[in-house]
C-alpha cells in the first residue's frame, strides 16, 4: 500500500499565508486521493512492491499507464511540495545554496525574478522546480500538471512550488504572482533546499 505521508507542520503553521481550509482541501482531498488511486490501480499486481520512485519512472516508459504516471508522480510531487514550505520560511537563503545562487543566477533577486515569472508563467496546472543539473548547475524549470523531474532523473529537486489553482484559489483567488510574492517571501523551507543541495553535491563528488 501506498502511504499519504503526514504533514510536515500543522494545518494552522502556515496561517495567514496558506489556510487550514486550502491544506484540508489540498492535503486531505486532493493528495489523498492522488494516493487512492494508485493504490486502487496497482491492487494485486506486482506494481505494489515497487517504492514510488521506481513506480513514476516505470509508469513513464509505458504509455499505456498514464493515468497511474499522473497519480504517482502527484503523489511525489505533494510530498514534496508540503517539505519545501515551512512556517516563517521564506528570504533570501544562507551557506552554500546562496553560493550557488550567486554563481549559477547572478544573485538572489534574479534567482527570485526567474523564479516568479516562470511559476506565473506556467500556462494552466504545474509546478516550478529549483533543480540541480547533472553539470552541477542550478536551474529554474516548469513542469506541466503531474510532470515531475525524477520521471527521467537527470536533472534533482531541490525546491518546487505548486501552481495548480487547488494550491492558493481558496486564499488567492486569480492572483498566482501574490500566491508566489507570499511562497518566495513567507513559506521556502530553504533548510529543506540546502539539505537536497548537499546530497546532490555529494553524489555528484563520489561519481
Ligand atoms: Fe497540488
Amino acid at each position: 500500500m501506498f502511504k499519504l505521508a503526514p504533514l510536515p507542520f500543522a494545518k494552522d503553521a502556515l496561517e495567514p499565508h496558506v489556510s487550514v481550509e486550502t491544506l484540508a482541501c489540498h492535503y486531505g482531498k486532493h493528495h489523498k486521493a492522488y494516493v487512492d488511486k494508485v493504490n486502487e490501480l496497482t491492487k494485486g499486481t506486482d506494481l505494489a512492491d515497487l517504492d514510488l520512485v521506481a513506480l513514476i519512472r516505470k509508469a513513464a516508459r509505458d504509455t499505456t499507464q498514464k493515468t497511474l504516471f499522473n497519480n504517482a508522480a502527484q503523489v511525489w510531487n505533494h510530498d514534496f511540495y508540503w517539505q519545501s514550505l515551512a512556517p516563517d520560511g521564506g528570504g533570501e537563503p544562507g551557506g552554500a545554496l546562496a553560493e550557488r545562487i550567486e554563481r549559477d543566477f547572478g544573485g538572489y533577486d534574479n534567482f527570485r525574478k526567474t523564479f516568479s515569472e516562470t511559476a506565473v508563467g506556467q500556462f494552466g496546472s504545474g509546478y516550478c522546480w529549483l533543480v540541480c543539473g547533472a553539470d552541477g548547475k542550478l536551474k529554474i524549470q516548469a513542469t506541466a500538471n503531474a510532470e515531475t523531474p525524477i520521471a527521467d532523473g537527470k536533472d534533482v529537486p531541490l525546491l518546487t512550488t505548486d501552481v495548480w489553482e487547488h494550491a492558493y484559489y481558496l486564499d488567492y483567488q486569480n492572483r498566482r504572482a501574490d500566491y508566489l510574492d507570499t511562497f518566495l517571501d513567507h513559506l521556502v523551507n530553504w533548510a529543506f533546499a540546502e539539505a537536497n543541495l548537499a546530497a546532490v553535491t555529494r553524489r555528484q563528488a563520489a561519481a
